[in-house]
């Protein structure tokens, strides 16, 4: 697997997504993706599951120094006082460094300058060894980039939703956008382009879309799955698309989200 790097950083292009996936779910899968050649994985302290994902890497024979591990601060715990506590929680709940640690969602009240700040005391510290951000728009990525350096803005992504504009911002900071919810969380499993597609290549639907994703400049993807034959599935994805399925796949666009909490930014038009 190819890795994305941006601003010093070495983001593997496929990570295994965590949301949604409790406890004993949480730690076998990242024990499997572990197993089967997965280098990155991708938490949050909202996620509830810090610990399990903590544990399965404790557990790992693979060491931990060669797995890129991201976290990301809940969106109410934007101060820098409570930045400082949830972070020392997450440290003790996952039991090992942060390769990378997020905003989760943009503040409409606290300076982002603030928030970025205190993160970066972990930096200076050597428990976290990256900044990013999640779900911030092109200009809210624009501004935050200037107090700090930042690696990625998480962001939805998958072919039934474009993203030009944040792409664009994150290609001009040389940051990567990380694709999260990469099969549109589950919409894009029966999406006859990609299953005729898919059929050319000996593949599924789903890893036509990861193949997709990954195969442009400067993107991750982190799909989710517990089950350990889809698990390995998705990370056998770093196959070439040609230009035209390429262009099938750009036409699919939709402006489709599936992750618009009421707290959502303004987002960009897609
Ligand atoms: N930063 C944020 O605000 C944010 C928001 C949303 C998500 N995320 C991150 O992105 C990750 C992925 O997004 P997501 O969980 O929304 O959805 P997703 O990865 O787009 O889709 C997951 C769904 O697809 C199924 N699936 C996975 N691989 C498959 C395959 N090869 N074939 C058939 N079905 C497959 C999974 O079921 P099974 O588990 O049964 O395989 C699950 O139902 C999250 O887990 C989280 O880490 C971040």
């Amino acid at each position: 697997m190819h890795v994305v790097q941006a601003n010093g950083a070495e983001i593997p292009a496929v990570g295994l997504g965590t949301w949604l996936s409790p406890g004993e779910a949480c730690r076998g899968a990242v024990a499997a993706a572990l197993e089967c050649g997965y280098r990155h994985i991708d938490t949050a302290q909202l996620y509830g599951n810090e610990a399990w994902v903590g544990a399965a890497l404790a557990d790992s024979a693979v060491a931990r120094d060669e797995v890129f591990l991201t976290t990301k601060v809940r969106r109410d715990l934007l101060r820098p006082d409570q930045v400082a506590a949830s972070v020392e929680g997450s440290l003790q709940r996952l039991g090992t460094h942060i390769d990378l640690l997020l905003i989760h969602w943009p503040s409409r009240s606290i300076p982002v300058a603030d928030t970025l700040g205190a993160m970066q005391r972990f930096v200076e510290r050597g428990d976290v060894s990256h900044l990013g951000v999640s779900n911030f728009t092109a200009a809210q990525v624009r501004e935050a980039a200037i107090h700090a350096k930042l690696v990625c803005n998480q962001v939805e992504y998958h072919p039934y939703l474009a993203q030009r504009a944040v792409k664009a911002a994150c290609d001009g900071l040389g940051m990567a956008l990380v694709a999260y919810s990469p099969l549109a969380h589950g919409h894009l499993l029966r999406e006859p382009v990609l299953d005729e597609i898919g059929r050319a290549h000996g593949r599924s639907a789903a890893q036509v879309a990861l193949a997709w994703l990954i195969g442009q400049p400067g993107v991750a993807a982190i799909p989710k799955s517990t089950n350990p034959g889809r698990i390995r599935q998705n990370l056998d994805v770093d196959f070439a698309l040609t230009g035209e399925e390429r262009a099938r796949i750009d036409a699919l666009a939709r402006g489709l989200r599936t992750c618009a909490p009421p707290f959502s930014p303004d987002w960009d038009p897609s």
